[in-house]
């Protein structure tokens, strides 16, 4: 065989399983499309949940983000009415979020398990694995592994050959998400619910912040300039009333359509998924990183006892065992999707949509059990 274990895609959830894997001494390998400086400089998720700390600081993947992680415990809501903060330290389980953006996270990943003796190929395509004889063709070539672990993310070939029934919702809403070079302006987290359409805010660095306008289905880019962008969230953050925004350049925008995928099982003989190849989560609520790190953990504890002891009974039961964790962030997800966004025009359904959304705001603002709640949910996994 080539590998005990290969793994398709370098992003977190592969990366963390195979430092874990690495650790245990199981020889794994690591193929990825990717060039190792696309990979490294992918800007994208950033906020990691306690349980996502914890499970890169047991296994000594969390040097980086102890030294440059900040810490965020903080999330504002406006609206046309007021504004509130929920400071989530102090509600629910008291977890905060650690904000270390994901390129950084992936580029020590990637050091890590190269120092642990990992192998990775770079630029390796894989056009298709099966579980049933452990094969994963890649490049035209054959290579064979005791298991496999998909995590080739949402468009990844892994979970193509996992026959399962897949649920999958359009929740119809999408978002322009946007990096600018510009200091945060809140002290962490906005979310701005406005009749033009949702706003949020999302410190990163303290010379990089995430911003994120709701558009239409279907928006053309190109009609998003700098200047537009910069008034919009203007208007839908309210800045004449709770301060101006710290404008800088644009340097990255693309659109989010908000989509949920959950299959039935993941994992089929002995590959299994992990990440976004495993479900798929809209980003409302910062989820996706952080199960991604949670199933690569349980992946990896699975395939070392396999491996090591012949104990398959967590391999057996593995997606049984991510599934309920799946299944609760997805309906964190949409709640927090009824949250921050109502449909638009003045048709009764619309109108009525929206006064629940105003009265679950309310709700929010001054019910402690609510804020519990959404504490809990909102950093647990
Ligand atoms: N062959 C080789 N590599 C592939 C293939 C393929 N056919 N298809 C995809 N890949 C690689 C991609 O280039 C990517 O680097 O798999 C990797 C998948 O990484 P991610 O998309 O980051 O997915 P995952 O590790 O599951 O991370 C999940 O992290 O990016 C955040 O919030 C985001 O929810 C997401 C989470």
């Amino acid at each position: 065989i080539d590998a005990d274990v290969v793994i398709v895609g370098a992003g977190p959830a592969g990366l963390v399983l195979g430092n874990l894997l690495r650790a245990a001494g199981i020889d794994c390998l690591i193929l990825e499309r990717q060039s190792r400086e696309h990979v490294e400089n992918r800007a994208r998720a950033g906020f990691l949940a306690a349980n996502s700390v914890r499970v890169l600081t047991e296994n000594g993947l969390a040097a980086g983000l102890i030294e440059k992680g900040a810490r965020h415990d903080t999330c504002a809501f406006r609206n046309d009415q007021a504004e509130f903060e929920l400071d989530y330290s102090e509600l629910g389980n008291g977890e905060v979020h650690t904000v270390y953006p994901q390129q950084f996270l992936v580029t020590d990943l990637i050091a890590e398990f190269l120092a642990r003796g990992g192998e990775i190929r770079f630029g390796t395509e894989v056009s298709s694995v099966s579980g049933m004889d452990a094969t994963v063709i890649a490049d035209d070539l054959l290579l064979r592994a005791k298991y496999i672990a998909g995590c080739d993310g949402r468009r990844g070939v892994s979970l193509r050959s996992v026959p399962a029934r897949v649920f999958r919702r359009d929740h119809d809403i999408s978002w322009l998400a946007i990096l600018a070079e510009a200091p945060p302006s809140m002290s962490a987290i906005g979310y701005a619910i406005h009749e033009r359409g949702f706003a949020g805010h999302m410190a990163r660095t303290p010379t990089v912040t995430r911003y994120y306008l709701e558009v239409p289905r279907g928006e053309d880019l190109q009609d998003w300039g700098d200047d537009r962008i910069w008034d919009e969230l203007h208007v839908r953050m309210r800045s004449d009333r709770y301060g101006e925004l710290k404008r800088g350049a644009i340097i990255e925008r693309r659109i989010v359509d908000m989509a949920s995928r959950v299959m039935d099982t993941i994992q089929r003989g002995n590959l299994f998924l992990a990440g976004d190849a495993a479900s798929l989560i809209s980003p409302a609520a910062a989820k996706g990183a952080n199960l991604a790190l949670m199933e690569a953990e349980i992946l990896a504890h699975a395939l070392i006892a396999a491996h090591l002891d012949g104990d398959t009974t967590a391999l057996d039961r593995y997606s049984a065992d991510c599934l309920p964790r799946i299944w609760r962030a997805q309906e964190f997800s949409l709640w927090m999707i009824n949250l921050l966004h109502g449909p638009a025009g003045y048709d009764d359904e619309a109108v009525f949509q929206r006064a629940l959304r105003d009265a679950r705001l309310e709700s929010l603002r001054v019910s402690r059990a609510h804020q519990d709640f959404f504490a809990e949910n909102y950093v647990g996994i």
